[in-house]
């Protein structure tokens, strides 16, 4: 099983967070990439089992090179059906948009079929971080990758 971690970053915050998604997917067990957008194409998701994507908060919602890579992933709709997701996001403020911006990355991979997960406890809809990447911030990261595992093993054990 491989899963990629892609972000957009032009501060370094949800470059951080990506690396920590990366680093504890890996921890974990799973084959993880990690790529900035301007690195990658839509049509790799199709090599990954598990994708997890991050932008930073703007204006509330997706930075555009995010918004440019899921509206290229359209040449590949339905052929990402019942892959794993997940994203997060950082912004300034506490009540910024980080939640709505989380929340138009996963509602794009529900489009796709993509499976995601919410959480009980941690950051209900994906990490986000207020400003820089705290210990909160840092924790919730990895709490993600943690049950981004289970889900990812989870699911290829049903099919
Ligand atoms: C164009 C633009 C719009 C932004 N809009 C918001 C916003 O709506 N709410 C917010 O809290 N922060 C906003 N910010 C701040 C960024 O979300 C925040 O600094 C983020 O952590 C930057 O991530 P990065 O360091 O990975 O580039 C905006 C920043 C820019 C450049």
């Amino acid at each position: 099983m491989k899963a990629v971690v892609v972000y957009y970053s032009r501060g370094g915050t949800t470059k951080k967070m990506a690396e920590i998604i990366h680093q504890e997917l890996n921890d974990n067990g799973i084959e993880s990439d990690i790529f900035s957008v301007s690195e990658i194409t839509a049509k790799a998701f199709l090599d990954y089992d598990g994708i997890v994507i991050g932008s930073p908060t703007y204006y509330g919602t997706l930075a555009a090179p995010v918004k440019a890579l899921l509206d290229e992933s359209v040449s590949f709709h339905g052929k990402l059906d019942g892959k794993v997701g997940a994203a997060f996001s950082s912004a300034a403020n506490i009540a910024g948009g980080n939640e709505t911006t989380v929340l138009s990355i996963l509602q794009a991979m529900l489009i796709h079929g993509i499976i995601v997960q919410g959480d009980f406890k941690g950051d209900h809809y994906g990490p986000v971080a207020v400003g820089s990447v705290d210990k909160r911030c840092e924790e919730n990261c990895m709490r993600l990758a943690q049950r981004f595992v289970k889900l990812l093993n989870r699911v290829a054990g049903s099919k």
